[in-house]
Parts: C-alpha cells; structure tokens; sequence
C-alpha cells in the first residue's frame, strides 16, 4: 500500500484508510482490511461504531492510523473534553491519532475550539488535529486560532462525480499542506457513478486494464497529490478489492478521459451547507425519492 505525508508531520498514512459510516459487520472485514494494508480507520462519536472499531483494532493497534470526529454541538471547552475522554473510553484507546472537527460550528467562537483542542494535545489524549467538511475561509480561521500546532488535514467529499472543492479547497490544501482526507470516494455507491457515466468509460475501463469500478474511482482520486481515500464497505470482498486500488496509478491518458467524459458537479454554497446541516434522520427518506426519479433529474441532484 503507498502511503502520503500527513500535512508535514513526517507521519506517513496509508494511501487507502477504511470508513466506517454505516459499518453494520462484524469486525472481521475491518481486520481483513488492516492485514491487506489498510492500517487507516475513520470513525465519529456520532457514527455510532466506536465499539466495532475498538473490538476491530484489538491486535493491531500499534500499526494503525485512527482517525475519528468531535461533534460540532460538543465544540465548547468543556464538552470538548468531556467528548475525548468518551471516545477513547468507547474505543478502548489513550490516545487519538488525528481529531477532527466533524464540521464547522459557527455558533461557538473557533478560538474556543481551538483552545480546547491545545488542551487534549497537550494531555497526551490526541496526536493530531484536523477539520472536516471546512472551506477555505473557515480552515483559515481554523489556523489562524491554532497557530501551535495547526490543521494537518481535512476531511471533504471529493469523487469523480463531485469535484466542488477543486474550485478553491484543493488548491488551498495543497499549497499549505494539508492533507484532503476524500470522504465517499465512490460516491456512496457505484450506481451513482453509473448515472453520471453515460457512455460507460469506467466500465470500458475496467475491462481494458483489468481493474474493477470502484478501484479506479478509488486510484482516480489517489491521482491528486496530498488526497487520501476512506471508501467504507461492510463487505471483506469490496474492502480487499478497494485495497488493490493502490500501488499503481491511472495515466494521464486515462485520466483526461475520465475528467472528458464522466458528469460532474461543483456543489454551489447554498447546496453544500444544505447537505452538512440536513438531520441524519431525513437522508434516507431524501435518498429514497431522488432513487426513484429519472436518471437526469437523479444526476442533477447528486
Ligand atoms: N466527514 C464527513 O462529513 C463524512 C461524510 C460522509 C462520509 N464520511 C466518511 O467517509 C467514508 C466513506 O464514505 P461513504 O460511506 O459516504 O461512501 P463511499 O465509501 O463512497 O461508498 C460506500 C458505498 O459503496 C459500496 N462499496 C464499497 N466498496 C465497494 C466496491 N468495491 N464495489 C462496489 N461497491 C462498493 C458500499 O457498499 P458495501 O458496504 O455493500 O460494500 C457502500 O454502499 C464514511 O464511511 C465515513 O467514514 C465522512
């Protein structure tokens, strides 16, 4: 498995980590995942799968990269702290690789944050701090209220299908070296990249280099410098098969034809902010009634 450079750390990750958003195994297919070198798990206190990756990262704790996400309703002081003594009490750790702010939190003061982030550093209960699904200007203030130990990385959408944050994001990231950590790399689900393939180059793809979908969604996103990918899979088949979608790369060739022919979005801000604040609770249901329209109107909202 290659690796990359977490921020300028000298840490180096895994270039393939595993997401566990909706992790409904056992903890097998995670450990299967690790020995295939996957040694890269990402986790939230509001994922509800603490346990499973404690229970998965018995034996293996020592050579692998945990990475998980404080909520933004606990990003006061207090409840920051009281946060990261429950996630390392549910994932059976003393200390968090890489913290991550779930979201920016306009409602508390970042300095705040920040502040009680130094804290958890300080104590030895986190190694690295990172923000997720934060623009340009929030990373900034970010940075700026943290100037200590600063951001080594944020966790953003990035796939084939939406490439909103190579507006601005992704250079911003690269030029400060901050590592794009591509959440839902497959687009939560190769249907999706299928609806935006209308003449089926990934599927061409695949046959001619003999590499399923997913591993050249997966190595399509590995291509930019400083982004790693999480995809999540319940399946030891999917998680083994997105594995092998490292150490190798598509060509430049390749490449252009998929960025040529493959539709894709640059999520507006009205768009993106609605997707971060949407309730849990209400994205299956929106799930459900975008699956049942027709494929353009489903590929528009995508
Ligand atoms: N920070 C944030 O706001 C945020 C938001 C979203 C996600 N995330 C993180 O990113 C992780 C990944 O994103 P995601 O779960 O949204 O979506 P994803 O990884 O893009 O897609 C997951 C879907 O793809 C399927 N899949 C996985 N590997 C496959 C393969 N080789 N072939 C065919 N299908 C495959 C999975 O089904 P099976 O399980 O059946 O394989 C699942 O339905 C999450 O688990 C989470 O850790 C973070």
């Amino acid at each position: 498995m290659m690796t990359k450079e977490l921020g300028k750390t000298g840490v180096y990750l895994p270039e393939i980590g595993m997401g566990t958003w909706n992790y409904r195994a056992d903890p097998g297919p995670s450990r299967r995942g690790f020995e295939a070198g996957a040694l890269f798990i990402d986790t939230a206190e509001s994922y509800g799968t603490d346990h499973i990756v404690g229970e998965a990262l018995k034996g293996f704790r020592q050579h692998v990269f945990v990475a998980t996400k404080v909520s933004p309703q606990n990003f006061s002081r207090s409840r920051l702290c009281v946060s990261v003594d429950s996630i390392l009490k549910r994932l059976g750790l003393d200390t968090i690789d890489l913290l991550q702010l779930h979201g920016p939190n306009p409602a508390i003061a970042i300095k705040e944050t920040m502040d009680a982030l130094a804290e958890v550093v300080n104590a030895g209960k986190v190694k690295f701090v990172g923000v997720s699904n934060f623009s340009v200007v929030q990373l900034i203030a970010a940075r700026r209220a943290f100037h200590l130990y600063s951001a080594v990385s944020n966790h953003l959408r990035y796939n084939l299908i939406d490439r909103t944050i190579e507006k601005d994001l992704l250079p911003y990231c690269k030029a400060h070296h901050i590592t794009v950590i591509a959440h839902s790399p497959l687009a939560r689900g190769l249907d999706r990249l299928q609806d935006c393939d209308p003449q089926g180059v990934l599927a061409n793809l695949s046959r001619s280099m003999g590499k399923s979908p997913a591993q050249i969604a997966i190595n399509w996103c590995l291509c930019k410098e400083g982004v790693v990918a999480i995809p999540k899979s319940n399946s030891e088949a999917h998680i083994l098969e997105n594995c092998a979608a490292s150490d190798w790369r598509l060509s430049a060739d390749r490449l252009r034809g998929l960025d040529s022919v493959i539709r894709y979005c640059h999520r507006g801000r009205f768009d993106t902010l609605a997707r971060l604040w949407m309730p849990d609770r209400l994205m299956p249901f929106v799930r459900r009634v975008v699956n049942s329209l027709p494929r353009g109107i489903r590929r528009r909202l995508r």
